[in-house]
């Protein structure tokens, strides 16, 4: 039975009241700012691109903003404990804090979304320097978890103002990562649907597509997914919550690791998959083991495909195919000690689906490794 649901795709005629440029940049709060950039640069080939701390006025945390191609990471670290990124922290570990969005208005973007419903979590706020000026907003997402509306079009500086440019004499070569595909946020029992009207009501996305525990259960666990995208397309966050099964969901291991909702994994774009797969496991990272047996059938399932199995089997690459085309994927291990933030590498041939017929190979994939760590 195929109980996926696509609703609509079709651009709305009504005016976008958030209009949204795109991911402008994912804030991470870290316990250690100046290694995991060391880390980010050496795995997976950022560049250094700004940094801010004591020595630019900033004093109380630093923040090192690392790029890659239109990919930009902001990692922060607080410099002292009582304050709400040593807290963040404590309860969370390493993870996402911000998913910030590229707006034309970061003032309008405020008022529609509050007045809207979205909870406030920083004014509008103008930043100035030499090079003109940033205009920043927020609002509350699920959990500790918020969004930063970024206007930056009067801004000719490298990031914003308070940050100055960070040169390096180390440089390790691109691995080709692109741009952010989708962010997934883990959330509560009971918790998707709420968050699914947030998205629609205070921020005007569309739910492009729904899985139910059916979908996505093995023999084991089980979790519902519903997919939400803005009016272009640019931005799309799939909202996952935990399913009744036999055992533990791989959602409620996140959830009692990072102590409530937050971002599962960013998903990052390549044009050429292997090739990217190949340099980041040569760095050192390290994703999830498919069984042998997905590649014996895979192809039955997705038809023809412009790449040798060979690689992909080698590599554990995941294929899965929907009207438009298909997709690659892999996912990584856990970037932390927790079993909380993770990766996942997508090169996109036309389908703009998330793996669907992957799921299950994926989940059992998971689960050997929850199972492991005695948490299934
Ligand atoms: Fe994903």
């Amino acid at each position: 039975m195929n109980t996926v649901t696509s609703t609509n795709n079709k651009q709305t005629t009504e005016t976008d009241f958030l209009p949204l440029q795109g991911t402008d940049y994912v804030e991470f709060y870290v316990g250690n700012a100046k290694q995991a950039a060391h880390f980010y640069k050496t795995a997976f080939g950022f560049q250094s691109l700004a940094y801010a701390g004591p020595e630019t006025g900033m004093k109380d945390k630093v923040s090192y903003v690392i790029r890659q191609h239109k990919l930009t990471f902001v990692l922060t670290t607080p410099l002292r404990m009582n304050n709400p990124i040593a807290d963040h922290i404590y309860k969370h570990g390493d993870g996402v804090k911000v998913l910030a969005l590229k707006v034309d208005d970061a003032r309008s973007a405020f008022e529609e979304t509050t007045k809207r419903g979205g909870l406030a979590y920083l004014e509008p706020t103008v930043l100035k320097d030499d090079n003109g000026e940033v205009v920043l907003s927020g609002i509350h997402t699920y959990g500790d978890t918020v969004h930063i509306f970024v206007e930056r079009k009067n801004y000719n500086g490298v990031f914003m103002p308070g940050f100055r440019e960070w040169k390096s004499t180390y440089n390790p070569p691109s691995t080709g990562l692109l741009y952010v595909d989708h962010c997934v946020g883990n959330v509560g029992w009971n918790q998707m649907n709420p968050r699914v009207k947030f998205y629609e009501e205070v921020m005007g996305f569309r739910n492009i597509l729904s899985f139910d525990d059916k979908d996505i259960s093995t023999e084991y666990s089980a979790l519902m997914s519903k997919v939400m995208s803005n009016g272009n397309g640019y931005v799309k966050f799939p909202i996952n919550e935990p399913a009744e099964g036999k055992k533990k969901s791989q959602v409620e291991e996140y959830l009692d690791f990072y102590n409530g909702e937050g971002c599962q994994h960013v998903a990052i774009a390549t044009a050429d998959i292997v090739a990217t797969v190949t340099e980041l496991q040569k760095r050192g990272i390290e994703f999830l083991n498919i069984p042998a047996s997905y590649y014996e059938t895979v192809l039955e399932r997705v038809g023809k495909i412009d790449e040798d199995l060979e690689p992909l089997q080698r590599l554990g690459i995941l294929i899965d195919r929907d009207d438009e085309g298909y997709l690659l994927q892999i996912f990584s291990k856990p970037l932390e000690d927790r079993p909380t933030l993770f990766f996942e590498i997508i090169q996109r041939k036309g389908a703009k689906s998330f793996g669907k017929g992957n799921f299950k190979a994926l989940f059992e994939a998971l689960e050997r490794e929850q199972d492991a760590r005695g948490n299934l």
